[in-house]
């Protein structure tokens, strides 16, 4: 909708000044980042390396976060993507801004992908921090599979069971471990944008944390994977990247939704 769903172009701090400034603050209802995680790596597109070390990257991070904060309704809550680079320090930083007890989940995103240490555990999971503004906040509870052991029914009263290839299974509120595939190499979804987040996962956040029809917004949108799939299921966006290449994917994802929205570029 053209006047609510704006992408743009440019430094998120510029961004997020600029969208205070004309009266945006406590308007988004969920707020999913994903920024870069202090690989100490450059992607092509984008750089993940801090001369400053964590202290720089603490510091960035957290004074945009802290502008995030003012861009959420008293209900709204805010998903931060991290890994193990960083995730640790981070969650102290969120503490700080949002307050220890704002603290609603910690979402642990398991996957499959090639490669693993000869000196370690393979890692293959990110967590996702999620914090409230306030006492209280949206949240949709989601459904999964629960297989009982044996794959055999229980037949208890009163709870239904249900079989699949897997054996019998009940379904459970979805429990804060997602075993969701990441984007593969010949996914339809892919768009060459690296790092890009699969759709199951921004669905199952959006579901979960955002009301139908309600405003939201990515500060770190990348190839677009979090507003494409806000727009797609009816809900406002916001979607900011500094760099061109990715918010040229984000405006061709979203022009395949024919959604009108504003584009601003910030320099
Ligand atoms: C991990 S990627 C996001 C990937 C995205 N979630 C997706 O599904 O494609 C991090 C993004 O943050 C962007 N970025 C880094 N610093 C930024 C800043 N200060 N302002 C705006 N975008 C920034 C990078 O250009 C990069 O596209």
């Amino acid at each position: 909708m053209k006047g609510r769903d704006i992408i743009i172009q440019g430094d998120n701090l510029k961004a997020l000044e600029a969208l205070l400034s004309e009266g945006r603050g406590e308007s988004v209802d969920f707020i999913y980042i994903d920024p870069p995680y202090f690989t100490g790596s450059g992607y092509g597109a984008y750089s993940d390396v801090w001369k400053g070390g964590m202290e720089e990257y603490l510091s960035e991070l957290g004074s945009r976060i802290a502008l995030m904060r003012d861009m959420l309704a008293p209900t709204g809550t805010i998903a931060v993507h991290l890994d193990w680079h960083a995730v640790h320090y981070v969650k102290v930083e969120m503490d700080r801004i949002f307050g220890y007890r704002n603290f609603v989940n910690e979402l642990v995103w398991c996957y499959r992908s090639g490669g693993a240490s000869k000196k370690s555990f393979a890692k293959k999971h990110d967590n996702i921090l999620v914090y409230s503004k306030g006492k209280s906040w949206y949240f949709k509870p989601q459904k999964e599979k629960s297989y009982n052991r044996g794959g055999k029914p229980y037949r208890f009263k009163g709870v239904e069971e249900f079989e699949d290839e897997g054996g019998w299974y009940t379904m459970v509120n979805h429990r804060d471990v997602l075993n969701l595939d990441m984007v593969g190499r010949s996914s339809g979804e892919r768009t060459g944008y690296p790092t890009q987040k699969p759709e199951k996962l921004m669905e199952l956040l959006l579901a979960s944390f955002a009301p139908p029809g309600g405003m939201t917004a990515d500060f770190y949108a990348g190839s677009g994977s979090f507003p494409f799939c806000a727009a797609r299921s009816g809900r406002g966006f916001i979607a900011c990247d500094s760099e061109k290449e990715a918010a040229d994917i984000t405006r061709s994802r979203i022009d395949s939704l024919s959604i009108e929205y504003d584009s601003r570029t910030i320099y």
